[in-house]
C-alpha cells in the first residue's frame, strides 16, 4: 500500500484484495457485543471535513474509534478564508496536533492531493470525497458489498461480473472511484446517463457507456444508482425531474427486468422518487443500509494498513 489514499488507481490489484481481506475480518466485529480493538491505541486520526457529509464522517469515526484511536473531528466548512490559506493553514495545525492519519473531504477537485504532497503534513492522507473527483473508500466498500454477495472462488473475485452504474455521472466522484477499481478487480463497468451527464473525457475510462437504462439492466448483476447532484448543477441537464425519472430512474417496473441474483445499490444520499423509487430502495435485493455497515469495515481496513499495521487486525494483540 501506497502511504496515502488519494485515488481508487493508487491501488493495485494486490492492495485492492487486501483491504477487502481485512475488511472481511474486521466486519466479523460488526456482529460481536464488543466492537472494539486496540490495533490504533495511541494514534490520532483526524476528520476535516469541508463539504457536508453524514455517513462518510460517522464511518470514519466509527472506524477509527473501533480502533482505538484518537479521534478529533474538524468540521471546517463555513471558514472565510479562501480555500488555499485554510486548507494550508488548518494542515499546519493539524500538524502541530500530531495527527497520524487525516481524513478530508473537500469541495474542491485536487485537495487532498495537495495536502498530501505539499510537506504541510507528515500524516497518511485519506480522500473522503473531492469534488467531482475521486471518493476511493466509497469504491472499496461497494466493491466489498458487491463481493459478499456475487463473488466467485474463495476470494470472492468479482472477475466478469457486470456493473451498471447509473445518473449523474458528471458531479460523481463514486462513479470515477468505482469504474477504476471495478475495473482493477476485473469486473465490466457500463455507466449509464443522459448524455449530458456524462463528463468530459470518459472515453478514456475503462468502461462502456450507454444513454439506454432499459438495455443494460437486464444484464447486469449490480445495479448501482447515483444521486443527481442538483447542489453541483447551474444549468439545466435535463428537461424536468418527471423526464429523468421516467428515462434514469429506477422504479418497480424496471426492477423487474433484473436478473433474480442482481442487487441494487445505492452510495447515499437517496433522493426517493427521483433516481429511485421507495418500493426499491426497501426491496429484499437493495443492499444500501448493508453497505453503510460495510462502509465501517472497509474505513477499518484502510486506517489500519495505512498506519502501518503488520500484524493481523484481529486477534493479533490483546
Ligand atoms: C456521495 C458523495 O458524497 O460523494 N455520498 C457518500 O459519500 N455516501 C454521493 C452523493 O453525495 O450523492
Amino acid at each position: 500500500m501506497k502511504r496515502h489514499l488519494l485515488s481508487a488507481a493508487d491501488l493495485s490489484r494486490d492492495d485492492a484484495e487486501l483491504v477487502l481481506r481485512t475488511a472481511a475480518e474486521l466486519r466479523e466485529l460488526a456482529d460481536r457485543p464488543i466492537k472494539k480493538l486496540p490495533a490504533l491505541r495511541g494514534r490520532t486520526v483526524v476528520n476535516l471535513f469541508f463539504e457536508d457529509s453524514t455517513r462518510t464522517r460517522i464511518s470514519f469515526e466509527a472506524a477509527a474509534k473501533r480502533l482505538s484511536a484518537d479521534v478529533i473531528n474538524f468540521a471546517a466548512k463555513g471558514s472565510s478564508l479562501s480555500k488555499g490559506e485554510s486548507l494550508k493553514d488548518t494542515a499546519l495545525t493539524l500538524e502541530a496536533m500530531g495527527a497520524d492519519a487525516v481524513v478530508v473531504r473537500h469541495g474542491a477537485s485536487g485537495a487532498p492531493h495537495r495536502l498530501a504532497h505539499s510537506g504541510w503534513v507528515r500524516s497518511s492522507v485519506v480522500n473522503a470525497g473531492d469534488g467531482t473527483h475521486e471518493h476511493p473508500t466509497q469504491a472499496l466498500l461497494d466493491a466489498f458489498t458487491m463481493s459478499r454477495h456475487l463473488g466467485t472462488g474463495p476470494k470472492g473475485s468479482l472477475d466478469g461480473r457486470r456493473v451498471a452504474i447509473v445518473g449523474d455521472v458528471l458531479h460523481s466522484r463514486v462513479a470515477r472511484s468505482n469504474a477504476l477499481l471495478l475495473n482493477t478487480l476485473g469486473a465490466e463497468v457500463t455507466l449509464v446517463a443522459p448524455p449530458t451527464l456524462f463528463p468530459v473525457g470518459v472515453e478514456s475510462w475503462p468502461v462502456e457507456i450507454s444513454y439506454d437504462l432499459d438495455a443494460v439492466i437486464p444484464k447486469a448483476d449490480a445495479v448501482m444508482m447515483l444521486r443527481v447532484q442538483r447542489e453541483r448543477m447551474s444549468g439545466g441537464f435535463f428537461p424536468t425531474a418527471r423526464e429523468y425519472s421516467r428515462r434514469y430512474g429506477l422504479d418497480g417496473r424496471r426492477m423487474a427486468t433484473l436478473q433474480d441474483h442482481t442487487i441494487v445499490m445505492h452510495p447515499g444520499p437517496m433522493v426517493r422518487g427521483m433516481e429511485i423509487t421507495a418500493d426499491v430502495a426497501d426491496a429484499d435485493r437493495s443492499v444500501i443500509v448493508e453497505q453503510v455497515t460495510n462502509g465501517v469495515a472497509v474505513r477499518m481496513a484502510v486506517l489500519y494498513l495505512l498506519l502501518g499495521g503488520s500484524e493481523p487486525a484481529v486477534g493479533g494483540e490483546e
